[in-house]
Order: structure tokens, then sequence, then C-alpha cells
């Protein structure tokens, strides 16, 4: 995901920093919506669902918040910075609400599913909560509000997929785009929040996941990001044919699609990710050579008490399957919980060796931040103080920089197909893209045009970037 300069800088631009959606067509007689977007890469596919069903019924967007009839922050509640974040934007509406009273303020996601009617009374500015499954309700939300009431739905379903709403692309560059294949999350990780925010899993239809690349493969796009909070669970049986087709095929139907598709996904789950996925994705030259695969931790002790259900040892089996069924150039990431309850020394030393052992390309590193009502926080004591959480967060920031300087600079020499995304950020000059192993190249500018494939011979490279030329 992203460039990886500043890997600290790099989690805040992925996780918590608003992208703000683009104009995407004339108002409608509703009014005018704009939506900020928090948190996951869910959450900004759920973005795109929210103005599709809006746009239908009537309403239009505005990228300026100035000009919006209603605003709408699509939250994320998985650690406490980032709902203060929320409550922190909130306040800076106040001034817009005296200037336009009738301004209707909404929060979606996460964090309204967890606080539900709380955040209307703690938050005076909220005219609206709704919950991750109740977007297709929105539009009857809203004129509840017209006639001055505020409004709330925070239902969990067992079978939302929106699978029938072609998302609308805000957060898209035209190359690569998002495509939700499942929602929610059965695994109950004991620290997580999320199997209480986003409810019980359940995958997309096949066809209408099928239909959405196709779609976007006739459009111009080259890359698809297949999102689930749990992927390798996929699983839907064909009513018909009563064919079960679990991730493994799942991909190889999408990577069927044109050989010029690259297909992603994520996140995957140590104790799910099987051989059949990695077999399927040496297969097909268009399925990215790319893991995510959170640890969490090295320690077998505290993923036990996470309740991650897989020790050290299958982890790094699972990665020994990666390097011999992929190669060693396919990237792996990770996800590390520093300071988790009752976490030791030791403990954390054992995290530290893990990322020795494997020598992870990226990683996305937090410390702990007890969610309310998770089987951690109603188990066990968060006490670790917060100064070691930092230290050892550090320390783990620390490593994960020197080892994803180690995984660049053994691309230097070689010629790696990349997928063209766009100016580089620092020169127009320079065009920068993505390789197979999901790292950004930065070169200097042939005829090549955006959304091309390109090879490119990697010469030299920061921590975060490689620098290649065209040939
Ligand atoms: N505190 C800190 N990090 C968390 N994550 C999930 N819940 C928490 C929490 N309570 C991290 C995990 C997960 C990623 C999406 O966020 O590492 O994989
Ligand atoms: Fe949370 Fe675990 Fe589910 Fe990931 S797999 S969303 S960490 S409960």
């Amino acid at each position: 995901m992203q460039e990886l300069n500043i890997i600290a800088k790099s989690i805040e631009e992925n996780l918590d920093v608003p992208r703000i959606s683009s104009e995407t067509n004339e108002p409608g007689f509703l009014g005018k919506v704009y939506i900020e977007s928090y948190g996951c890469q869910m959450n900004f596919a759920d973005s795109e669902v929210v103005t599709s069903i809006l746009i239908n019924k009537g309403y239009g967007t505005t990228s300026n918040i100035q000009d919006a009839d209603t605003i709408l922050l699509n939250t994320c509640a998985i650690r406490e910075n980032a709902e203060q974040k929320i409550r922190h934007r909130l306040q800076t509406f106040k001034a817009l609400k005296t200037k336009n009273p009738k301004v209707t303020i909404g929060i979606l996601g996460c964090m309204a599913e967890r606080l539900k009617t709380q955040l209307i009374e703690e938050e005076k500015l909220v005219d609206l909560v709704a919950g991750p499954d109740s977007y297709r309700d929105l539009p009857n939300l809203l004129d509840q509000i017209e006639n001055g009431q505020k409004a709330i739905n925070v239902f969990l379903s067992k079978e939302e997929t929106y699978g029938d709403i072609e998302p609308v692309r805000l957060h898209t560059n035209g190359v690569s785009a998002f495509v939700s294949i499942m929602r929610g999350c059965d695994n109950m990780c004991s620290f997580c929040v999320v199997p209480f925010t986003r409810g019980r899993e359940r995958s997309r239809d096949v066809a209408s996941i099928l239909n959405e690349c196709e779609h976007l493969f006739e459009q111009g796009y080259r890359e698809v990001n297949l999102l689930g909070q749990n992927v390798d669970s996929y699983r839907w049986i064909d009513p018909a044919t009563k064919e079960i087709i679990t991730f493994d095929k799942l991909i190889q139907l999408t990577a069927q699609i044109n050989p010029d598709l690259r297909i992603r996904f994520s996140t995957s789950h140590p104790k799910d990710i099987t051989n059949e996925v990695l077999h399927a994705m040496a297969a097909y030259p268009n399925i990215c050579k790319n893991i995510h695969l959170p640890a969490q931790s090295g320690s077998n002790r505290i993923l036990e008490l996470m309740n991650r259900t897989y020790s050290r040892e299958w982890y790094l089996d699972r990665i020994s399957a990666i390097r011999e069924i992929l190669g060693p150039e396919c990237g792996i990431s990770h996800d590390i919980i520093a300071g988790f309850c009752t976490e030791t020394d030791e403990d954390h030393r054992d995290t530290l060796d893990l990322l020795d052992s494997v020598v992870f390309d990226f990683g996305y590193m937090f410390t702990y931040s007890e969610r309310p009502g998770t089987p951690a926080a109603k188990k066990l004591r968060d006490d670790v103080p917060d100064h070691i959480k930092s230290k050892r967060l550090q320390e783990i920031i620390d490593l994960q920089r020197k080892h994803s300087g180690i995984r660049n600079d053994q691309m230097i020499g070689k010629i790696q197909r990349v997928l063209v995304e766009g100016n580089s950020k620092k020169s127009d000059q320079h065009h920068f893209g993505k390789t197979d192993n999901n790292k950004v190249v930065v070169f200097k500018k042939g005829s090549e045009t955006i959304g091309s494939y390109v090879d490119v011979k990697i010469t030299s490279c920061t921590t975060g970037t490689l620098l290649g030329q065209l040939i």
C-alpha cells in the first residue's frame, strides 16, 4: 500500500488522514453531499457505495465542504485516537453549522456503530448516525432530518453485501480500484472492535464481483484490490450448481478476466491462508505476488491471549510456504501491535525476533489501544505503561525500516514490470507505478501513458521507494 518513505507517516496516510471525495456530478435537487473517509480501505470502498446510493436518489456531490448541504464522515473505531480525530474534526464544523444551521452532519461507519445514540447525545452537532450495514437506508434517514428529527440506524445484517450497487469511484487514479468481496469478521481477536462494528462475516456473490471487475477493466482500470477483513474465508455457494467458490477459486476467476488486469487482495489471516491460494497466485502472472499477513505479535503467549489461533511456528511455516511457492521476491507485509496486555520485555523481544526471522518488506505498526466491549477489555488489564508501549513501537518501527531497506536493496539491478499510476509527487518529469510485489517505483518519463505497463530496471532505492530507468 502506497509509498513507504517514512513508515510512521505512511501509517497515518493510510489510516488516519481523511480523503476527500472529488466532484462526481451536477448537484441534484436533494442537495449536495460532501463525504470524508477515515480508516481502512474498506471504509473508502464503502464511501463509494454510499455515494452511489445517494446519487441514485437524486443527491449531488461536492468536494467543497463550504458548499455542502450534507456532510458525512465515514469513521474508524479501531483505536482510540481514530475516534478522537473525528471528535476534533466535528469541532471544526461548529462555525459551518452557525453559518448554515440547515447543514446536516452525519457519522457513518465503525464509530457510528460502536457509539450508537451516545454519539448523538454527546456530539450536539451530529444529526445522523448510520452503521456500516444501513447505507441503503441513508435516503430515508436524511428525509427524517428534513422533518426536524435526528436519525439513526445501526442494525447489523447477516446478509448485506451491497453486491448489486456499482460504487461511484471517489478514491481513484483511474488505474486501480477497490472491490469489496466480503464484509464483517467472525474471528474475535481479543483486541479488535471490528466484529462488533462490522458484524458477522458474509461473502458477496461471485457474479457481482466478476461483473464489477470486468466493468472496471472496460473503463480502463488495470488493477483491482479485492477487499475483506479476512479474504481467505471467502465462501460463496452457487445457488444453481451448488458449487462452492472459495478464495483460491475466486482469484483465479478474477485473473481470467484479462491478463492485463492485475489482482491484489487484503487482508489475509495466517490461520486461513492455504497452499491452494498460494498455488493459484503462482499460476497466474497477473495475480500480484504480495501478501499482507498481520502477525500482531511474535510471542506465543501473547498470540494466545489475542486469540489469534496460530502460533509463531505456524506463522513462520506460512512464510516459508509463501517463499517456497511464490519465490523469495514475493512482497510480504505485516501488522504488529506493541504493548498488548501483560506483554513483557521477553514477549517484545520475541516480536523483534520474528521480524528478524522474516525480514518483511513493509509493516503497519501500532501501540495497543483498549477498545471497550472487546474480549481483551473485559478479561485482561491494559497494564503496559504508555511510555513502554511507545518505546517498543519505536524499536519495531526502526527494525522494520532497516528491513524495508534490505528488501528494497535486493531489487537493485532487476527488471520489473511496472503498472504506471501517475506523475511522481516530486516531479512531473517522472512517473510512478508499482511492481508486482507492491513497491513504488519512480522513473523518468518516456512515451508511456498512465495505466500502461512498462519494464523498468531498478537502479537505486530509499527505504521507501525504488528508483529506476525505463528499458
Ligand atoms: N489496538 C491497536 N491496534 C489494533 N488493531 C486492531 N485493533 C487494535 C487495537 N485495539 C490493528 C491490528 C489490525 C490492524 C487493522 O489494526 O494490527 O491488524
Ligand atoms: Fe479484527 Fe482479527 Fe477480524 Fe482482523 S481478523 S478484523 S484483527 S477480529
